[in-house]
């Protein structure tokens, strides 16, 4: 059976976007519900449902759980939902509420602008180089951590040093504070929270019982971290980490109060060290299986932009940036009903061999690209007014990192890499245990 509500003029050469387009016959790419059945049944990842929805170049249909939804792939249609439908396809309550409250990636609205304001100037432009000696410090600490590691041989869990990295800049960030061990598990406990959340826009809220005991230890660390930056503030002493630009903004703007302080505070820690260590974590599997590349990356800056540009079109560990249409919309003359769950799928978007030409390979050769790929093709951090706020960030921190490492060191796999979990973010299953060699 077709989803009664999806339609379209012609699934092959859309016309482009207009509220006034025609509503006639049926988007001819719909999924059959009896496949929506069986994969539901299967309990299989929506992954592999979107994978069996895949055409490349068109819109399809389907519904699921009551709700129809659209699967979004081609670039002209990302661009259309994330670039200039941005205020048309919003976030529906974000699938990571139940942790990050009413932070900057969940908000929406004049509350959402306003706090983007607030926080892009640390992030952008100049901005940028307060951080420098915060991420050289935690740099050098991975730095040593490696050098110990290639001095003994013993094999060790690569994703973990990947993730102490992340957590240690963001943590410097905001703090002032390098990681010490006790923090660093508290908040490492997030991992277990992300987990337990629904990677889908339908899932429910409710927590289990050792993801909320992880989000209770991690709210306290927040507010003791809160607490003594007031002092600090109060003293006259404040520092340059973000959690001073937040109490100052409660200085002047009531809606700053500890529980949004707390949530901006956790949104940025979690947008902040999970998509760059599972990025970093991926760059290090990818470097093992192509030692050539690797040895081309030490000491080439060039290089190690083009092995970050690859490894994030391969494994976008935001692989799916759910949307839903507000009011009803229109996508290339294709009647979007107002409700509709809009799936824009980078990870998809990423492998469509009409765009990326040997898709599934590593070629890190290929960035920078001589023609620009045409927009919406490539997304790693989003685009449009809801685009990562940290872009410039992570890149530094990941180009920091490997250009430290990469010189001295050799990856070796001690045991192949786990296999890719789509949750939240699109990370290797379980620890990737490698040894590093140091080079001669
Ligand atoms: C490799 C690393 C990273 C990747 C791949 C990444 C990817 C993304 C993507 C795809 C989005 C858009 C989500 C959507 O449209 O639904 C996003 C949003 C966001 N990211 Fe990142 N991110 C990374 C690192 C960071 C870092 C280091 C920070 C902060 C220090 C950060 C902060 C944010 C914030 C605050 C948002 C929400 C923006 C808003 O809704 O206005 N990200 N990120």
């Amino acid at each position: 059976m077709q989803s009664p509500n999806v339609s379209s003029t012609s699934g092959a050469v859309p016309a482009p976007l207009s509220p006034e387009a025609p509503v006639v016959g049926r988007l001819p790419d719909l999924l059959d519900d009896a496949v929506v059945a069986a994969w539901a049944a299967s309990g299989a990842p929506l992954v592999e449902l979107l994978r069996t929805a895949w055409v490349p170049g068109r819109l399809t249909g389907f519904r699921r759980g009551g709700r129809d939804a659209v699967l979004v792939t081609h670039p002209r249609h990302v661009h259309q939902v994330l670039g200039v439908g941005g205020d048309r396809f919003v976030k529906r309550a974000h699938r990571a509420r139940p942790l990050v409250g009413n932070g900057v990636i969940s908000a929406a609205g004049e509350e959402w602008r306003s706090q983007r304001r607030l926080l892009q100037a640390p992030f952008t432009g100049r901005g940028i180089q307060r951080w420098e000696h915060h991420i050289a410090g935690a740099a050098r600490a991975i730095a040593d951590r490696w050098a110990e590691r290639a001095r003994t041989g013993e094999p060790a869990d690569l994703a973990e040093d990947a993730q102490f990295f992340t957590v240690d800049t963001i943590w410097r960030s905001l703090t002032d504070h390098p990681l010490d061990p006790a923090t660093y598990e508290d908040l490492a406990g997030v991992q277990d929270i992300v987990a337990a959340l629904p990677a889908d826009v339908g899932g429910g809220a409710e927590l289990p019982a050792p993801a909320a005991a992880a989000l209770a230890a991690l709210d306290e660390r927040m507010h003791r971290a809160i607490a003594d930056a007031r002092a600090r503030h109060t003293a006259g002493s404040a520092g340059t980490g973000l959690l001073f630009r937040l109490l100052d903004a409660a200085e002047s703007d009531a809606r700053y109060d500890d529980r949004l302080i707390r949530d901006e505070l956790v949104t940025l820690l979690v947008a902040g060290y999970e998509s760059s260590a599972r990025t970093l974590t991926w760059v290090f599997v990818l470097l093992d299986r192509h030692p050539e590349v690797a040895r081309r990356a030490a000491g080439d800056p060039s290089a190690i932009e083009g092995v970050l540009a690859e490894t994030l079109r391969l494994y976008p560990t935001g692989w799916l940036l759910p949307r839903q249409a507000e009011d009803d919309a229109w996508l290339d003359g294709v009647r979007v009903p107002a409700g509709t769950d809009v799936l824009v799928c980078p990870y998809l978007t990423h492998r469509d061999p009409g765009v990326w030409p040997d898709p599934d390979a590593f070629l890190p050769d290929r960035f920078p690209p001589r023609t620009p790929p045409p927009p919406g093709a490539y997304l790693p951090f989003g685009i449009g007014p809801r685009a990562c706020l940290g872009t410039r960030f992570a890149m530094r921190e990941m180009e920091v990192l490997l250009g430290l490492l990469l010189p001295r060191f050799a990856i070796e796999a001690a045991a192949p890499a786990g296999e890719p979990v789509f949750g939240l973010n699109l990370r290797p299953d379980g620890p990737f245990l490698a040894h590093v060699r140091a080079r001669g």
